[in-house]
């Protein structure tokens, strides 16, 4: 634990982003927590970590390249985590692979469905299978993961994606009642709409743009998820007294329907 020498409780935050990922890190290192992102870019995660570090202390935040279409790397990124910070107390499980623009089933290439359900669903797999153990030992231990519109409905064009959340949703189920009575939380959180984010926030806006309606824009919280108030939620959830837990969550911004978009 040579990088946590106060052994802080540590969050991994697989599938560190600008968006969610991010905004969650950074909720957990205000509470004092030292935070593991792991991803593949290395000049986001640099910038990631700085924010995190600048804002709440030096060494808060550690970065982990990471592919999670890879057990291996997956595995030999917890193995460190596990070396330099001490073991995982928290899991937020936040990868997802999506097309932007749907694609019809037929057109949609086998690489394409293998490496995003990789990524939606064995990746969560194999993160639960490496901190589980040391939970259990503890005692205690939360695991979240974000989910989407997808994990309940099937809608067109989005075959190499709705699959592995409906699988995401069904493992969290799993884990619950293999796991809870043994001390360990596991919630699956419904992203229900947009994120406010680089990706699909962006493209939303663009839409605004082309149709001339920019009094959205002002009123952006109403329309789009913002990842830092999200954030809060999963902070909620990790701090739930144990005879309230949640096992299974939506959010959606005040002016989107229900269940409706993907
Ligand atoms: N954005 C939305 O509108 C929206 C809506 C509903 C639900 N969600 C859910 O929210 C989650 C994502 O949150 P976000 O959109 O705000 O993104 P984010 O937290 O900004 O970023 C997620 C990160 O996951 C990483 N990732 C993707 N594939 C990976 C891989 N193979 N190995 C390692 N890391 C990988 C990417 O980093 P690298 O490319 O550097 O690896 C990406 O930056 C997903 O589960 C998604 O389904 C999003």
């Amino acid at each position: 634990m040579s990088q946590n020498p106060s052994n802080k409780p540590v969050i991994a935050v697989v599938g560190a982003g600008p968006g969610i990922g991010e905004a969650v890190a950074h909720r957990f290192a205000t509470e004092h927590f030292v935070v593991a992102l792991l991803a593949r870019t290395e000049d986001k995660l640099r910038d990631m970590a700085q924010t995190i570090n600048t804002d709440v202390g030096a060494g808060t935040a550690h970065i982990y390249f990471t592919d999670l279409r890879i057990e291996d790397s997956v595995i030999s990124a917890f193995k460190r985590i596990r070396s330099e910070l001490g073991p995982v107390n928290v899991l937020v499980y936040n990868a997802g692979a999506r097309r932007v623009n749907g694609k019809a089933l037929i057109d949609t290439t086998s690489e394409e469905f293998e490496n995003f359900t990789k990524i939606n669903l064995f990746g969560a797999f194999w993160c639960s299978k490496l901190v589980i153990p040391d939970m259990l030992a503890a005692g205690k231990g939360t695991i979240l993961f974000t989910s989407a519109t997808g994990a309940l409905r099937g809608m067109p064009g989005l075959s190499s994606f709705s699959p592995g959340k409906f699988g995401l949703r069904s493992l969290c189920q799993v884990i619950t009642r293999e796991y809870q009575a043994k001390g360990i939380h596991a919630v699956n959180i419904i992203i229900d709409g947009p994120v406010d984010g680089k990706l699909i926030g962006g493209v939303v806006k663009r839409q605004w743009e082309r149709n001339g309606e920019s009094e959205k824009v002002a009123e952006v919280d109403a329309y789009l998820v913002q990842p830092r108030e999200l954030a809060h939620t999963y902070w909620f959830l990790h701090t739930q007294p144990r005879s309230t837990w949640t096992q299974e969550l939506d959010v959606r911004a005040m002016k989107e329907g229900l269940f409706t978009k993907l």
